[in-house]
């Protein structure tokens, strides 16, 4: 077979290469091709391994010399809210002064001042700021992406959030999977009838469902905001009607979101810093990945979710951005894996795994994406750096230099060379 790109000279190739979830102590298995190459034709890796690729060459082949760097597969977030209006740096002196995340919700800020800013945002005006966004986390080696509406909290202007999920999915290289999280928060318009709002939120639900604007459905289940009990409603109908189900649980209180997680099947139960022990077993014994967020953690200075206590227990975690303009406004994706390593005492390989094939198994995307394999699409990164470590040891730089996504170069020299 005649290959489209070959990309030679790799100093080093580190990919996943087991089953998804990649549990425990497993997540810490990483297979290394050294003196490596790629050939893809289509978009799909046809051939990868050590030393010199022959058999693919054609004359119409073009060959990306790798000059002796590192190679990883393209970075998976699988948990952002990536479509927002405005941003929320006047709350950041109230974050300095200690007052707590959820009192600034309470107060009518935080969450809802960005649902205010979303509101009065045309769709246009929401594509481009989400663009501009998706576009640096591209830059960061980002060729994967979660995104969540919730900040509309009713159908008209949720449906606008999808709607740029839809545009950004057909337009842009990064692929984009769409959630819709009508639950994110109690908009003030019902501040006086929860469960009327619930009952708008699975009405919704239907509708978005109809129009084909998600894959998934999420739910805020904390102290204050959708309990146990809500949580409970709004996943289990969702998932009657086909949607994927996740979960931010036990961000700030140990409620037994994770648990409820686990019995309703979700793909992911996000957040944890408070997650119980008797949690962590349940997560153990499941396909649930355990999704830790260490830069919301950074950002509000909360602790850390119980992260290397999760792996040592048997538990497939991964690694996301929780990219959103209150407790995490950062596109640096190194970065977060970075304040995983560092942060949580988790090793490389470790983030690896989280970052990529967990990840990629958590969006139902794993047949595609999270390793570099034969017969996957050929979304990777080429890193400026002499080996995995020193990606997360030399800290908050970029050390990406070219991107590629389905074979195609998306970032060169660190340009982008093709977004929309
Ligand atoms: O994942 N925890 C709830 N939701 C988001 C934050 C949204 C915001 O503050 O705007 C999160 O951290
Ligand atoms: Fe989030």
């Amino acid at each position: 077979m005649i290959a489209d790109l070959v990309v030679i000279h790799i100093k080093t190739i580190y990919t996943p290469y087991l089953k998804p979830p990649v549990k425990g102590k497993h997540m810490a298995s990483i297979h290394e091709i050294m003196d490596a190459y790629i050939a893809v034709k289509d978009g799909r890796i046809i051939d990868i391994g050590s030393g010199s690729p022959k058999d693919f060459m054609g004359p119409n082949t073009a060959v990306y010399d790798a000059k002796n760097h590192i190679v990883i597969p393209g970075l998976i977030d699988g948990h952002t809210h990536l479509v927002h209006g405005g941003s929320r740096e006047h709350e950041f002196k109230m974050l300095q002064e200690g007052i707590p995340y959820l009192e600034i919700l309470k107060q009518g800020g935080g969450i809802l001042s960005t649902v205010e800013k979303t509101r009065q945002a045309t769709e246009k005006e929401l594509y481009f700021q989400a663009l501009k966004s998706l576009d640096e986390m591209m830059l960061y080696g980002v060729t994967s992406v979660e995104s969540k509406s919730g900040y509309g909290l009713n159908l008209e202007h949720e449906i606008k959030q999808l709607k740029v999920n839809q545009r950004l999915k057909e337009n842009h290289p990064v692929y984009i999977s769409s959630t819709y999280m009508g639950a994110h928060a109690l908009p003030l318009e019902f501040k006086e009838d929860k469960e009327a709002y619930i009952n708008q939120v699975i009405k919704d639900m239907k509708e978005i469902k109809k129009l084909g604007l998600a894959e998934a459905v999420d739910v805020f289940c904390e102290t204050g905001v959708f309990s146990i009990e809500e949580s409970k409603k709004v996943l289990s109908e969702a998932k009657v009607l086909g949607f994927k189900i996740k979960m931010h649980a036990d961000e700030i209180d140990a409620i037994g979101g994770a648990g409820l997680g686990v019995d309703l099947g979700c793909t992911s139960v996000d957040h944890l810093m408070a997650i119980s022990d008797e949690d962590i077993l349940k997560l153990s014994e499941s396909h649930t990945i355990a999704n830790c967020l260490p830069g919301t953690s950074f950002n509000l200075k909360k602790k850390y979710a119980p992260a290397r206590k999760m792996i040592d227990q048997g538990v497939a975690l991964g690694i996301a951005g929780d990219y959103n303009p209150g407790s995490c406004p950062s596109e640096n994706f190194q970065l977060i894996m970075q304040l995983a390593s560092k942060e949580m005492q988790l090793l490389p390989e470790e983030v690896l795994n989280a970052v990529t094939m967990n990840a990629a198994y958590h969006l139902g995307i794993s047949h595609l994406k999270g390793s570099l394999e034969v017969g996957k699409d050929a979304d990777f990164v080429i890193m400026k750096a002499p080996n995995l470590a020193y990606l997360f040891y030399h800290f908050g730089i970029n050390h990406t230099k070219d991107v590629f996504i389905k074979g195609k170069p998306v970032v060169l020299n660190r340009q982008i060379v093709r977004s929309i």
